[in-house]
């Protein structure tokens, strides 16, 4: 079929991308992707339980196979993600007699060399091949009075985890962009704590360019405003903004499921990427890319949380062919 590529319709305001396993780098949704995106992350293959599973033991062969194939189709990468409190193998975290480290000196410098060791044994083999690193994922809890989420990093190191790093990765790849990346960053509580993290650590030279948004939100949260006042909140600091993780769930509550999904859910679905693709193709200029995560509804990590149940919250569906949400898009008067 001849609809107009997701790429082309963008073209003017933002690269378009959507995270991949090797699902996506073959067959049909290999022909989907190369057709509509122009940027794609790996969803899983390039976490540290994926690429470093034992200390010292490198595991390239899902993420050289997603970046060969970006790379040689024309696609950019984004990295994703160097520090995570989850998929971290538990010896990360452990003394070679198994014990578990702790903050005293000995430990937190053991913790923070195997850091530096991680990153820049998976950041440099990817070199140029990837542009944009989620450097760290996840690390604000607003219900921390700090904000700052009490993992096994903060634990150990506190903040120098953090400028461990972003210096490394920064040292190694000196010209990609380097985000922190986070989600709910539109609950007021949770965003304004990012961005005196973001910019805490700008003033202490720490080399955060930009801010991560995951948005995985649903067809009734959150509202264009509050998305709105999410992305401006981070322009005074004159930092790069991405959307990163971008889905739209049809369920609002943990009861709710659907063998297939409704086609009022779907249009509603389909209002909602209309009214928040066009705020951002308003703050074009501070989102230098924007990224759904997954291809289409085939395969969509909301199948199994937080209940196992069909969703469907992307633009294409388990056929992969275009969706209402699609057309909200690419042409709203073609919704139905
Ligand atoms: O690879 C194994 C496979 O060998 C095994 O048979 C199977 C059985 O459970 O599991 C497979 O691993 C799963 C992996 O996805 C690959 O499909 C893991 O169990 C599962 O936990 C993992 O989930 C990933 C999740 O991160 C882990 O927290 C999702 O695919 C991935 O989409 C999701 O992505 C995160 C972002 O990194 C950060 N933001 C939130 C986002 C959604 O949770």
């Amino acid at each position: 079929t001849d609809i107009p590529a997701l790429r082309d319709v963008l073209a003017d305001d933002f690269p378009i991308g959507a995270a991949i396993s090797n699902r996506q780098i073959i067959g049909d949704q290999a022909t989907l992707l190369r057709r509509h995106f122009s940027t794609v992350t790996p969803g899983n293959a390039l976490k540290w339980d994926a690429t470093q599973p034992a200390e010292g033991t490198f595991r390239w062969a899902d993420a050289d196979a997603q970046v060969d194939f970006a790379t040689a189709n024309g696609l950019a990468v984004r990295g994703h993600t160097l520090v995570w409190h989850q998929q971290t193998p538990a010896w990360v975290f452990t003394d070679t007699d198994g014990t578990p480290l702790t903050s005293d000196p000995a430990d937190k410098a053991l913790l923070l060399d195997r850091l530096e060791t991680h990153i820049r044994t998976v950041v440099g083999r990817y070199g140029d091949a990837i542009g944009v690193w989620d450097v760290a994922n996840e690390v604000i809890d607003e219900n921390q009075a700090d904000g700052l989420r009490r993992s096994r990093w903060y634990e150990i190191t506190g903040l120098d985890y953090l400028r461990t790093a972003f210096r490394v990765a920064r040292e190694v790849a000196p010209t990609a962009k380097l985000y922190l990346n986070d989600y709910n960053t539109n609950v007021p509580a949770k965003r304004d704590k990012l961005r005196n993290l973001v910019s805490q650590l700008r003033a202490e030279g720490v080399p955060v360019d930009g801010v991560g948004h995951q948005m995985h939100v649903n067809i009734q949260w959150p509202s264009v405003a509050e998305t709105e006042a999410m992305l401006q909140a981070f322009v005074p600091l004159g930092v790069e903004q991405q959307v990163t993780e971008m889905d739209i769930s049809i369920y609002t509550n943990n009861d709710e499921s659907f063998p297939t999904p409704p086609a009022d859910r779907l249009l509603t679905q389909a209002y909602k990427y209309r009214d928040l693709f066009a705020l951002y193709r308003r703050y074009a200029d501070e989102l230098t890319s924007v990224t759904l995560w997954g291809l289409a509804d085939d395969d969509t990590w909301l199948d199994t949380f937080p209940v196992a149940r069909k969703d469907a919250p992307l633009l294409f569906d388990t056929e992969l062919q275009a969706k209402p949400a699609y057309w909200g898009i690419v042409d709203p008067t073609r919704i139905n």
